[in-house]
């Protein structure tokens, strides 16, 4: 018996990465999965783009798990695909119990002042804009099924940490905080629980792939992107954070709300 049985989970970028890691693990513990991506690159990171294969992938691999999943290329800031994608979900599964609000990018210039209009605009589009648009196509249907639910928003150790040169970063991911504890506030009576994860460095094409920590590393070389884990490792597993996922997913945090929670291997005590 899985942990999560009969439950049915929502995540944004599920093409590859931790969104991927969260679906296969939250099917793992028996929920039915619905995963959306935008499939493209971005504008103004140099991390190259998902695809809709990777998604295929995230499927294949649900189904492998014995779970069904729904999959759609989408942009989380595109409200009317959201509102469709929610209303797909409901006539296809009857509820969504799990919102997991993790699509995201990054990108770094070499400082605030030098960051582009367009770098801070996309950036806060995706990551505090989309935040809201997915959060408000999906709530009134979790709200209609009246029977609770877990939204776990993914904002990252940089919610609550400066990173120089990451300014728009920074601000939507602490943005994202603040958004969660409101949201927390409203859903609390529904027993709609909602929380955010604040990741380290994490294994992942996001930091891995488009050469962003290097030139990070450049930029401000008095900050260096992944030496602040106080644990001895360099990036943490994706499944580190799908692990924290499924608890907040699962009844052994029904009193767990309005939390923003560190998987960070120590990189906040810092
Ligand atoms: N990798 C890290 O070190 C780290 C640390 C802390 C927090 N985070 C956060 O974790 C989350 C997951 O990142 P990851 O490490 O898996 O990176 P990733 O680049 O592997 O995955 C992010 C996914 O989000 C998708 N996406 C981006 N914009 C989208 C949009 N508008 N609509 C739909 N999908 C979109 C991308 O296509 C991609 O598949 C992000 O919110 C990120 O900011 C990452």
């Amino acid at each position: 018996m899985g942990r999560l049985d009969g439950k049915v989970a929502v995540i944004s970028g599920a093409a590859r990465g931790q969104g991927r890691s969260h679906a296969v693990a939250l099917a793992r513990e028996g929920a039915s999965i619905v995963g959306f991506d935008i499939c493209e690159p971005l504008r103004t990171v140099t991390t190259p783009g998902s695809t809709s294969d990777e998604l295929e992938e995230t499927a294949r691999l649900v189904e492998a798990e014995g779970r069904s999943c729904l999959t759609m290329k989408a942009d989380a800031r595109d409200l009317p695909a959201m509102k469709a994608l929610a209303a797909r979900t409901m006539e296809e599964f009857g509820a969504v119990d799990v919102l997991c609000i993790n699509h995201g990018m990054w990108n770094v210039a070499a400082n605030t002042w030098e960051t582009s209009e367009e770098h801070f605009e996309e950036t806060v589009d995706v990551m505090l804009t989309g935040v809201f648009k997915v959060a408000k196509a999906f709530i009134p249907g979790m709200l209609a099924a009246d029977r609770g639910g877990s939204i776990i928003l993914t904002s990252s150790a940089n919610g609550f940490t400066p990173q120089p040169g990451a300014a728009a970063y920074c601000a939507a991911k602490a943005g994202v905080i603040n958004m969660m504890r409101v949201l927390a506030f409203e859903l609390g009576p529904h027993w709609i629980r909602v929380n955010a994860l604040c990741p380290g460095g994490v294994e992942s094409p996001m930091l891995l792939e488009g050469g962003t920590v290097e030139r990070a590393a450049e930029l401000n070389p008095r900050y260096i992107t992944n030496n602040r884990h106080l644990l001895p490792i360099e990036w943490l597993p994706a499944k580190s954070v799908s692990d924290a996922v499924v608890w907040l997913a699962s009844e052994e945090s029904k009193f767990v709300t309005g939390v923003e929670l560190p998987i960070d291997g120590g990189w906040t005590a810092y």
